[in-house]
């Protein structure tokens, strides 16, 4: 096939929801201008979605609409197959048989490049094709060709995100108006920026695909899901947010990738406290920003929308236009999907990062209480930088905070453990991270 003179590109999308809907409008409205910008038509030949008699927000002539994805996937007319579907399971059947029939492939779908990239980058490169990804993280944000392309002759020496949308949009509402967790996430859901099963975004699940897909790419080395520690933001309560501010910070789930000298990377996504004076910390609802540091370029910041349908529309079509540009050079003018270079990469274990840490505790304001904590911390060496016990609270347990200097994480988990067994201390702690983002 000569592809160099194809005037037309056909795009078959599986997948007609918020992401799949927001491509099929963003290609009628901007269809024409993204022509004359490639030199070549998208044009959209079917639109696979599970059931055909519901209403969609975003119509699509019923004539493009199909149930049947793999007669789709089959079709030799269709150039481009764009995974839209979400899940793991069906979404790496589809991507697979895609592939395998040497389609160009484009997908969002974080949870499946997480868990099977590795996978699909090598299928992509056995059968000559590619695979796209830049709208499973960040959204909006060309983070994936920031990295791959923007910052290809930096070492990356830190990488901070706010990858998240739903999550940064329920902890800015939190701390706003004090509301509770359960009400702002269903907000996000009619908002379109959940996934369809949200625990993947409150658990934090869905931010350590997202920093699993960076740090692979910012240090050249695949790292599986099972490798990074997470943590969710259930656990964070308005009153800690309201704490936090009084010392000076707020609270993010913020991904931290950065290399150490000897032991592999650090790689985590947990809910952090950020100094209110940095710049992450200004950005809030379902937005994302992605802060990286890199030996030749220094500092940079990339923010946009995280989430939603026109931002992540956005984003793949972005892929849509390389993928076309491919086509027309038959495959290889790009860079492939993910290259990995580095031997004997690893990931830093947890238990062993340093941070400095917020601690909240609900103690009996009797004389005596301070001392004991403050002798189970000094037996451990871990310091006291502030202390908070607000006046008001009613009740046999007031809240203490305290914030420490840098700990091992395992001595403070211990430390913790060992306060937590006082009776003046009732009911769970709360332990978050700290960082001061001093290099
Ligand atoms: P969604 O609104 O739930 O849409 C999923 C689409 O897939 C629906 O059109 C659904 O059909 C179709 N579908 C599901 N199972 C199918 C099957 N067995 N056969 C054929 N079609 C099937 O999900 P979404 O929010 O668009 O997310 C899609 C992907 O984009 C996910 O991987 C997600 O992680 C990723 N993503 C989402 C966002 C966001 O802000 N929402 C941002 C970045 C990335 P029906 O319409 O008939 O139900
Ligand atoms: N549910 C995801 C989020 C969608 O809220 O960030 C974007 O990947």
């Amino acid at each position: 096939m000569l592809l160099a003179l194809m005037r037309q590109i056909n795009v078959a999308i599986i997948g007609g929801g918020t992401v799949g809907g927001g491509v099929y409008k963003a290609l009628r409205q901007n269809g024409r201008l993204l022509a004359s910008r490639l030199g070549v038509q998208l044009s959209v030949t079917r639109v696979v979605v599970r059931d055909l008699r519901k209403s969609r927000a975003v119509s699509i002539p019923k004539g493009k609409l199909t149930t049947d994805w793999k007669s789709v996937v089959e079709d030799e007319r269709n150039h481009i197959i764009v995974e839209l579907v979400g899940g793991v399971t069906l979404a790496r059947q589809m991507v697979r048989k895609a592939l395998r029939a040497g389609k160009l492939v484009v997908t969002a779908n974080k949870a499946l490049l997480s868990e099977h990239g590795e996978e699909l980058f090598e299928l992509a490169r056995k059968h000559h094709t590619n695979l796209y990804y830049e709208a499973s993280v960040a959204g909006g944000i060309p983070i994936i060709k920031v990295l791959r392309e923007g910052l290809v002759g930096n070492r990356i020496n830190y990488l901070y995100g706010i990858l998240n949308g739903t999550c940064n949009y329920i902890l800015t509402r939190m701390e706003k108006e004090g509301s509770d967790f359960q009400g702002v996430l269903e907000d996000a859901q009619h908002l379109g920026y959940a996934e369809a099963e949200p625990s993947l975004d409150v658990d934090g699940f869905d931010a350590m695909h997202k920093a699993g897909l960076l740090g692979s790419l910012a240090h050249g080395f695949w790292i599986p899901p099972d490798q990074i520690h997470v943590e969710g933001i259930r656990k964070i309560t308005p009153l800690d947010i309201q704490f936090a501010n009084q010392l000076g910070y707020t609270i993010k789930l913020l991904a931290t990738i950065r290399p150490t000298p000897k032991k592999g990377v650090q790689i985590s996504v947990c809910p952090t406290l950020i100094p209110l004076q940095h710049v992450l910390a200004g950005v809030r609802d379902v937005f994302n920003a992605v802060y990286i540091g890199g030996d030749v370029v220094g500092e940079t910041l990339y923010y946009g929308r995280g989430a939603g349908q026109d931002a992540t529309a956005s984003a793949v079509v972005s892929d849509l236009a390389d993928a076309a540009l491919d086509l027309q050079q038959a495959h290889g003018s790009r860079l492939p999907a993910f290259v990995s270079h580095v031997e004997n990469g690893s990931v830093f274990p947890w238990s062993e990062t340093i941070a400095p840490f917020y601690l909240r505790l609900h103690v009996v304001d009797r004389p005596g209480t301070m001392a004991r904590i403050t002798a189970i911390l000094a037996e451990a060496r871990i310091g006291i930088s502030s202390i908070i016990q607000p006046e008001g609270h009613e009740g046999d347990a007031v809240p203490l905070i305290l914030m420490v200097h840098d700990a091992q994480i395992q001595a403070m988990q211990q430390a913790v453990k060992r306060i937590c067994r006082l009776k003046v201390v009732h009911g769970a702690p709360q332990v978050i991270r700290v960082e001061n983002f001093e290099f």
